[in-house]
């Protein structure tokens, strides 16, 4: 089988097509043939050799997807050959198949399509993680939504949205505020530079946010602290493009709320996962969740889906489709 492995970390050209031996599924473990891969910004921080990824060179890219099982390890009673699966956090996903341990499985409800099954596991539970848990959105609530029209943005926007809050989205180009503006955002900030914590607090009618979820890097931070009101949350959690370096907590706006998010220190159990990723499917066949697919491409071109992705200029979630 053809899988996307680097050797080395890098630039995306480390990213090829390699033939590997076809996984088999150990005890516990479920084979299943890739549909859909995710492509996650997150990936690229992989690539690069940044963090968060146990596993050693050569290793195959890619934590997230959609697709069918073909056989089933010993001790496996959840699923059978032929189910649909959606998966997350599964190291090895840019590949036509994978096996991957039966806890970590979704299944797939007939009225999602696989792309679409791909597309929310990781934006759509992060997003939703964000907005009902980590801040539950009120209604009335204004949020400020870095990188908007992305793939976490858009979901972000809508599931802020369904909870009756407000959203200011910002991107860094023009071009993408349209999309950003389908997905429900209010306002929409085209900055790049760092640039738009005081149009964020002019239109939150003075104030300031209620919360800014933050995962655009050092150049963002200062920016989303100050659109804070008295006593807002700040949602941080993009460490790809870097944090904000150490924090002294005398110097911060005085009681607000500050923390990492991460979905999986809350979504913690098989059940919690299923019972989450159930309510994405529900809003998406009910039409109350949008998924939109910015890009799909072969599994061999995910040099060219990274190269997309980190020029800035793509929207929704990128595909790989082996
Ligand atoms: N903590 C968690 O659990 C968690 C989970 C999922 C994702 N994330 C983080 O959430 C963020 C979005 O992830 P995603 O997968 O949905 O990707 P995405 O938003 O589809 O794409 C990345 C976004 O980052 C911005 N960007 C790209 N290159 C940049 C650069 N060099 N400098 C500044 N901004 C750049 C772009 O927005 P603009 O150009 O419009 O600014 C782009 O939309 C990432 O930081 C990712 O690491 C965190």
């Amino acid at each position: 089988m053809r899988a996307i492995v680097m050797t080395r970390a890098g630039e995306p050209e480390v990213l090829q097509a390699v033939e590997q031996p076809e996984p088999a599924p150990a005890a516990g473990h479920v084979l299943v043939d890739v549909a859909a891969a995710g492509v996650n910004f997150m990936d690229t921080g992989v690539r690069r050799g940044l963090a968060w990824a146990p596993q050693p060179n050569p290793k195959v890219l890619g934590v997230e997807g959609a697709g069918r099982v073909v056989a089933v390890g010993d001790g496996v009673s959840q699923f059978q050959p032929g189910d649909r699966v959606a998966w997350v956090y599964a190291p090895g996903s840019y590949a036509e198949r994978i096996a991957i341990p039966q806890d970590s499985l979704v299944a797939v409800p007939d009225a999602i399509d696989d792309r679409t099954a791909a597309a929310v596991m990781m934006q759509g539970l992060t997003a939703s993680h964000f907005a009902t848990d980590f801040y539950p959105v009120q209604p009335g609530d204004v949020a400020l939504v870095h990188a908007a029209a992305g793939g976490l943005g858009l979901l972000l926007t809508q599931i802020i949205k369904l909870r009756g809050g407000r959203v200011i989205g910002r991107v860094s180009s023009a071009d993408k505020v349209a999309v950003a503006r389908e997905a429900g955002a209010d306002h929409v900030i085209v900055d790049a530079d760092g640039y738009f914590a005081d149009e964020a607090i002019r239109l939150s009618g003075g104030e300031g946010v209620h919360v800014v979820y933050d995962g655009s890097g050092p150049k963002t931070f200062s920016g989303s602290l100050e659109a804070l009101r008295r006593s807002g949350t700040f949602c941080w959690y993009g460490p790809v493009l870097g944090g904000p370096g150490p924090l002294d907590i005398m110097s911060l706006p005085k009681s607000i709320k500050i923390g990492y998010a991460i979905f999986f220190d809350h979504i913690h159990t098989p059940e919690f996962l299923r019972a989450r990723a159930g309510r994405l499917f529900e809003w998406i066949a009910t039409g109350a969740l949008k998924v939109r697919i910015g890009g799909t491409y072969p599994l061999a071109d995910a040099e060219q889906a990274h190269r997309d992705m980190e020029s800035r200029t793509t929207t929704g979630k990128l595909l790989l489709l082996p």
